[in-house]
């Protein structure tokens, strides 16, 4: 098994300070990380918990593909992040398997992690991130 743990669940908001409120109030999360990743156009809000994160998202610019998610699906699960220890040994193994790639190599990622996007089709309907810390 080449999975450690579950990274992140990501999911995508219009309003990241509302979004933080509102698991701030029903939960009394505190907020771990803040990042903007100009490359990919989004502002993420980690909320550590155990070893895992609840990562709230959203865009930053018209022309990204959170941008264009929420504007075609609307708020919610956008993709789940997989903890992996060889972020592109498990690329490969998800290619060889069947998937198809959204990253052919892997990318500097959030929090200084390396990651790999695979896309949906080909994965059972579900945006995966590999994540390597
Ligand atoms: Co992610």
């Amino acid at each position: 098994m080449i999975l450690t743990e579950i990274d992140h669940v990501a999911i995508a908001v219009h309003d990241l300070e509302e979004a933080i409120r509102y698991y701030q109030q029903a939960f009394g999360a505190e907020v771990h990380h803040r990042e903007v990743v100009e490359r990919d156009g989004v502002e993420e809000a980690l909320i550590k918990v155990a070893d895992s994160y609840i990562q709230l998202t959203t865009a930053t610019r018209d022309d990204s593909p959170i941008a264009k998610f929420l504007e075609t699906r609307g708020e919610g699960l956008h993709h789940i992040g997989y903890r992996v220890t060889d972020c592109k040994a498990a690329l490969q193994a998800m290619v060889d398997a069947g998937a198809r790639p959204i990253d052919e190599i892997p990318r500097p990622g959030s929090r200084g992690t390396t990651v790999a996007f695979i896309h949906p089709k080909g994965s059972h309907g579900t945006l995966i991130e590999l994540v390597q810390e």
